[in-house]
């Protein structure tokens, strides 16, 4: 299949392209670099053996859009370009609505011009915002509490509208929960700017000595131990979510959304532990206060993807400490270019 991949020089969607590049998929990526860099795709190459097209382009330029889809005719994309720092989003909400729902805008017309009839879109458990009971399934309702979370919240409104306007239409929204770890070989992985502002970089960069300790946000939390738990899925689980989507999006027309988790929750303290286990290594931590904004605990139901999608998680809280450990380790400057902008 010819499948566009917005932002596929991401975290996320360059572990996609190996599974995508597995199943020899004709791809074509589309990324403007803004939190990534070509590396990463030099790298996905070399270890799939496989070449496609990418394209340095933003995904709110029409006319770039329209001359990728023109040239490339895509069969289905697979949209994960987006800004997604949820603090940040705070600060300068007008950016995130401008990338995450005007970008999405343009690749839907774009779209539509060539009668691309398929997509799949990051979507995140962050759209539910407060949980009101645990797990969340699908029918939990929609509260999210942060623009970032409302950007996706949007696009999956948006999306179903289109979806429902052509019975040709088909919209898969996976709603991700933690996403974490590397691919197996360490050579790609999560290479974020700056500061991290998720807890397994964080750890990772702890472990190599680039940060002093662990800040951990919160120690009387109602969880287990008093820190926060989180559903924390393999991002190369995540990447085969992907590809079940894909195919389920050509085999069904209009809007499903799915819940991507394992269904189990780890608390900051245990995956502490289980990265201290994976690098034989002391992490130092102390408890600060909470963090704004955080919720005590997040956990999927993953049962309506494994039903309809025929997708489970089949790594483990240790597969992902070991993973992030041999990328940070092999990788102490990420993909070492600053992402160009
Ligand atoms: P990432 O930042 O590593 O990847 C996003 C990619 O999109 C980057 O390569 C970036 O350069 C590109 N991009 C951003 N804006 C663009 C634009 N206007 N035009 C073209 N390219 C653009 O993030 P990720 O972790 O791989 O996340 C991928 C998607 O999944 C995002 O939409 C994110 O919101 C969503 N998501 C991520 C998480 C997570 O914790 N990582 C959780 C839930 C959902
Ligand atoms: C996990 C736990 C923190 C950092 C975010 C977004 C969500 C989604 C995934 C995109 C929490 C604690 C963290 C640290 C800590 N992204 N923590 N010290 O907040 O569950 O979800 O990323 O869609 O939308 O909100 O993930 O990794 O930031 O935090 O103690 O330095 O680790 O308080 O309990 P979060 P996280």
């Amino acid at each position: 299949m010819r499948i566009l991949v917005t932002g596929g020089a991401g975290y996320i969607g360059s572990h996609t392209l190996l599974e995508l590049l597995g199943e020899q998929h004709d791809i074509c990526v589309l990324d403007n670099y803004s939190n990534s860099s070509p590396e990463a795709l030099s790298r996905v190459r070399l270890l799939t053996n496989a070449d496609f097209l990418d394209v340095k382009a933003d995904i709110r330029d029409d006319n770039a859009l329209m001359n990728i889809f023109q040239d490339f005719q895509p069969e289905a994309v697979i949209h994960f370009a987006g800004l997604k720092a949820v603090g940040e989003s705070g600060k300068v909400p007008l950016t995130y609505y401008e990338n995450n729902i005007r970008g999405s805008l343009s690749l839907l017309k774009a779209m539509e011009t060539v009668g691309c009839r398929r997509i799949v879109f990051s979507s995140s458990a962050t759209v539910y915002g407060e949980p009101q009971y645990l797990p969340y399934d699908e029918a939990h309702p929609c509260a999210p509490t942060n623009p970032y979370g409302r950007t996706k919240y949007f696009v999956e409104e948006i999306l179903k509208d289109w979806a429902t306007s052509s019975f040709k239409n088909s919209a898969v929204l996976l709603r991700y929960f933690n996403p974490a770890g590397a691919h197996s070989s360490g050579s790609i992985g999560e290479d974020p700017n700056g500061i991290p502002n998720n807890l397994m970089p964080f750890i990772s960069q702890v472990a190599v000595g680039k940060r002093d300790q662990l800040n951990v946000f919160g120690g009387d939390y109602d969880t287990r131990d008093g820190t926060g738990l989180r559903d924390y899925i393999h991002v190369s689980d995540l990447a085969s979510a992907h590809m079940a989507a894909v195919n389920y999006s050509a085999a069904h027309t209009g809007v499903e959304a799915f819940n991507i988790g394992t269904g189990k929750g780890a608390t900051v303290l245990e995956v502490v532990k289980a990265f201290e286990e994976a690098s034989a290594l002391r992490i130092p931590y102390v408890i600060s206060p909470r963090r704004s904004g955080d919720i005590a605990a997040s956990v999927a139901d993953p049962k309506k993807a494994q039903e309809l999608l025929g997708w489970k998680a089949k790594l483990t809280l240790n597969n992902m400490c070991q993973s992030a450990w041999k990328w940070q380790s092999q990788n102490l400057e990420g993909y070492g270019n600053p992402p160009e902008n």
